[in-house]
């Protein structure tokens, strides 16, 4: 019978041979990869001294292929929970050097146990990913636990804040517990996500592929949007990862964590009163007036390199949460077309679901036509973004820049889709459509009958002006209440403030349902 000491010595060994995970080799291997280990990952993740570390001691329960010789304390994931700012969290990161990361059900069940938890005391929920997908040992008990662990997401959806660090290989079905989470983030180099991997897609389909050009971190930045950001190493990725906690509450009954904010409230930029060109199809960057407005000009861009016609991200005023929705004039003009609204709809829904106020800059010439946008599905993917803004309850406050022309008018943010407080700049164009549009439709048959070519250009070109005299302004919305106020560009920081504020009491309930049913 071994004396206490022993028992406190075996514990001691335990623990030391748990942190090996599976062996110095494989440790050493990850390191040359540019890789860190599942736990140094937690390390610098949490603040320091503050993981407790839950399960040391599962190991799997299979008994073929070997694998009853094969016993790794932990099964290959390291699941606890820890701080990030002093806030709890809960995370798990998978280790590749025990049986590559690879899922069985017991390392399943480690992950539901701590996403049970962070459920039940309302705290997030950080997954570290870097596995080869399926224990193919333990076949269907695999799945089921890829399944187990899916459900839990999805319960967790809105719930609680659930956020994805893609680090190494995420492949197969494995791709989807991810996709379920509100954020995904992708190494450079070293990440890669695909449902089936390159040498699957040669033999099914012919096609020759490589890995970084079918799942690679650049491909998913900016092609299949599956990605929101893209570190350049695990330590930006970390870095990212805790950055964007920052701005989220624990949990949906929370609300955002106040920073304390040195920026003054009134801080007027006068650079704003010039930043409108005065052609209005000269482009300029609206992440400009952005960065002019918020705290400390800071600003998360979420999905940067996906759609850039849209701009969305998180930011601060005066220290408060927001999630910033702006049209991007200086790419395809701004212009609403299927990847921006699929886009910006889900950012407005995960802000709503966790009570980030959203402050939505419009500068939108309209939908984007065509036959591609059409058969694509542009009337659901605009409903999309329709939908997410007039069921959202958060405080919401529009600011019309420049142009806001017929639907798209509508779809971003107008009052009637329950925007708290609409402002104006005085270079706001709002209006059914633009003037050559207009003038085409309204005065097309008297163009077409007049007899020179000289008359009709002579002729459009008044009628532009007149309408553009008529339309091309903010008053007429005004005049109907449709915009508050029309205000000076370089107050827009101390109007946004004060409006935040007064809104900060804002309670606004939807009918009671069971869900809605978004256009998907
Ligand atoms: C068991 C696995 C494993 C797996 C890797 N290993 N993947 N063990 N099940 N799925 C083990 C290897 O045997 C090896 O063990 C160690 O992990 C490291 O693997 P390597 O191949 O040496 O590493 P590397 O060269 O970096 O390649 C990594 C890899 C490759 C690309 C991930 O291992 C690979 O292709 N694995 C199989 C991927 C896969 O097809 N998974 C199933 C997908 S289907 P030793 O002892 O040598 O260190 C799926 C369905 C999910 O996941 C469904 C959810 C609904």
């Amino acid at each position: 019978m071994p004396s206490n000491i022993e028992k406190i010595q075996e514990l001691v060994a335990k623990r030391d041979e748990a942190r090996m995970g599976g062996g110095e080799k494989r440790i050493d291997a990850q390191h040359k990869k540019g890789k860190l280990t599942a736990r140094e990952r937690i390390e610098l993740f949490l603040d320091e001294g503050s993981f407790e570390e839950y399960d040391m001691f599962v190991t799997h329960r299979t008994h073929s292929f070997g694998l009853e010789k094969q016993h790794y304390l932990s099964d290959g994931v390291v699941t606890g929970r820890g701080t990030v700012d002093g806030r709890v969290v809960f995370v798990f990161a998978q280790d590749f050097t025990v049986f590559g990361g690879s899922l069985s059900e017991t390392f399943a069940l480690k992950i539901c146990k701590i996403m049970d938890q962070a459920l039940k005391v309302g705290a997030p929920v950080i997954g570290l990913n870097d596995s080869g997908g399926a224990r193919i040992q333990e076949g269907v008990r695999s799945l089921a636990g890829y399944a187990e662990i899916f459900q839990r997401n999805i319960m967790a959806s809105g719930v609680i804040p659930q956020i994805s660090g893609i680090l190494g290989p995420c492949a197969g079905g494995a791709v989807y517990s991810p996709a379920l989470t509100d954020f995904v983030l992708m190494t450079e180099e070293t990440s890669y996500m695909f449902v089936t991997g390159p040498k699957v897609v040669q033999t099914v389909t012919g096609e020759v592929i490589s890995t970084e050009d079918l799942g690679g971190p650049n491909m998913h930045a900016t092609k299949s949007g599956v990605t929101h950001f893209v570190a350049k190493d695990e330590h930006e990725a970390i870095l990212m990862l805790r950055k964007l906690l920052s701005y989220l509450p624990s949990n949906n009954l929370e609300e955002p964590p106040m920073h304390p904010c040195h920026d003054p409230i009134d801080r007027l930029d006068d650079a704003l009163n010039h930043i409108i060109p005065d052609n209005p199809n000269q482009p300029y960057d609206v992440k400009d007036v952005i960065h002019a407005t918020v705290d400390d000009n800071e600003f998360l861009e979420v999905h940067q390199s996906y759609a850039q016609n849209i701009v969305v991200g998180f930011a601060r005023y005066n220290g408060r949460s927001v999630g910033i929705v702006a049209n991007q004039p200086k790419y395809l003009a701004g212009v609403l077309d299927i990847e921006a609204s699929r886009k910006a709809a889900r950012f407005v829904r995960c802000c709503d679901a966790f009570n980030i106020p959203i402050v939505t800059f419009v500068d939108v010439p309209g939908f984007l036509p065509g036959s591609a946008q059409e058969y694509g599905g542009i009337i659901t993917h605009g409903a999309k973004l329709l939908f997410a803004y007039g069921e959202a309850t958060v405080p919401k406050i529009t600011i019309t820049l420049r142009k806001s022309y017929g639907g798209a008018h509508d779809v971003m943010s107008c009052k009637q889709l329950r925007g708290d407080v609409n402002y104006a700049w005085p270079t706001a164009e709002i209006a059914v459509m633009g003037a050559k549009g207009a003038v085409e439709v309204l005065e097309g048959r008297k163009i077409r009958e007049m007899e020179t070519e000289e008359e009709k250009m002579q002729y459009i070109l008044e009628k532009e002006q007149e309408y553009l005299e008529k339309f091309a302004n903010p008053y007429n919305a005004a005049r109907y209440g449709y915009i508050d106020d029309v205000i000076e560009p370089r107050n827009t920081r101390f109007r946004i403030i004060r409006s935040l504020e007064t809104l900060a009491t804002k309670k606004e309930l939807n009918p009671p349902k069971k869900h809605s049913n978004i256009p998907l």
